[in-house]
């Protein structure tokens, strides 16, 4: 399946009534659902320490994580998420279930949706999967894309945006530097998209030639080939992992000498604004395209992504059981 499943027009990811009732893109979305979205997080962030937000706003719902990529952030904050919301959570992954025997991707959900399945969540290395799936499965189940291929990473999208919010105050007045594998990433895909319909001011792509996103991607934004002119004077600098998964062998770029050229050393990090804000959607290779000082140091606020990505999940759980509760409540 390559059709990319993630034009909107395909899919429509608002209801009748116009609430969220899929989340596979970003694109498209209004920004007053964006900063609900974040404002409702925001309700959710506890100090570390602290008991976490929860509430019975899911109890009855059901919620699948079904993962066929390697996830550690992503798939434990929707657990939490679902979890501190009080709703059945079942975790499945790809590769232990009975699509590893040859099953169909709809014989696995049309099993889950017989389970009385609400909410499915779903990472795919595959392109077009998780919309493929929301039109196929029963008009009560909601699709959350917890990733699909290079394409889109909606939830992510949202966490960058409100930790950059948290730091900044908003956006209008920024520039952000996303830097590193840009044309296999859909954080940087889903990130680029929430920034533009938040209105910031500016976006700069900053890659390698052969990392950069095809000519007609990520439209207004400066292309930028080194890293040093990529990040100087900027408010936010997005350090992206080489996605070695997405490549052939053959074209993964040598760690050493792409530290040399890519990583964000503390040295480097000067040309930035003093208070310049360093975050990575994780997982790190440290000493590849971060060094260990710059990760752990001061500006850093990827651990703040983390915390953040459990309040984010937490506001799009509750806003797209949003009109299967209120069914049920009228039933
Ligand atoms: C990212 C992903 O899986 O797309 N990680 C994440 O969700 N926190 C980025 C990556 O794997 O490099």
């Amino acid at each position: 399946m390559t059709t990319a499943s993630v034009n909107p027009a395909l899919l429509q990811q608002l209801d009748t009534d116009g609430r969220l009732k899929h989340l596979i893109t970003l694109e498209g979305l209004q920004r007053p659902l964006i900063e609900r979205l974040l404002n409702r997080a925001q309700q959710f962030i506890r100090p570390l320490g602290a008991p976490p937000a929860r509430s019975s706003a899911l109890a009855g719902v059901t919620v699948a994580n079904l993962f066929g990529e390697a996830s550690t952030r992503t798939r434990g904050s929707f657990e939490l998420a679902a979890r501190r919301l009080g709703a059945d959570v079942i975790n499945l992954e790809v590769h232990l279930s009975s699509r590893s025997k040859g099953e169909t991707i709809l014989d696995t959900v049309y099993t889950l949706q017989s389970m009385q399945l609400d909410v499915l969540i779903m990472r795919e290395a595959e392109t077009g999967v998780p919309g493929y799936v929301a039109r196929h499965l029963a008009s009560h189940v909601s699709v959350l894309s917890a990733g699909e291929s290079h394409l889109s990473h909606p939830t992510q999208g949202l966490l960058d945006a409100l930790t950059i919010r948290q730091c900044k105050g908003g956006f209008q007045k920024l520039t952000v530097a996303i830097v590193g594998d840009i044309a296999h990433s859909r954080v940087a895909r889903s990130t680029f998209q929430a920034l533009k319909i938040l209105n910031v001011g500016a976006v700069r792509i900053v890659a390698p030639q052969g990392l950069m996103p095809a000519p007609e991607e990520f439209p207004c934004c400066e292309r930028v080939h080194s890293l040093e002119q990529g990040i100087r004077g900027v408010d936010v600098i997005m350090m992206l992992r080489i996605q070695k998964e997405r490549m052939s062998e053959l074209s993964v770029p040598d760690g050493t000498t792409y530290f040399s050229e890519f990583g964000l050393t503390y040295e480097r990090l000067r040309l930035a604004k003093p208070d310049a804000i360093v975050m990575h959607p994780g997982p790190m290779n440290r000493g590849v395209e971060i060094d260990s000082e710059v990760a752990d140091g001061a500006q850093s606020v990827i651990q703040q992504q983390v915390t953040n990505g459990v309040a984010i999940r937490m506001a799009v759980l509750e806003a797209v059981t949003e009109g299967l509760r209120r069914d049920w409540n009228r039933a």
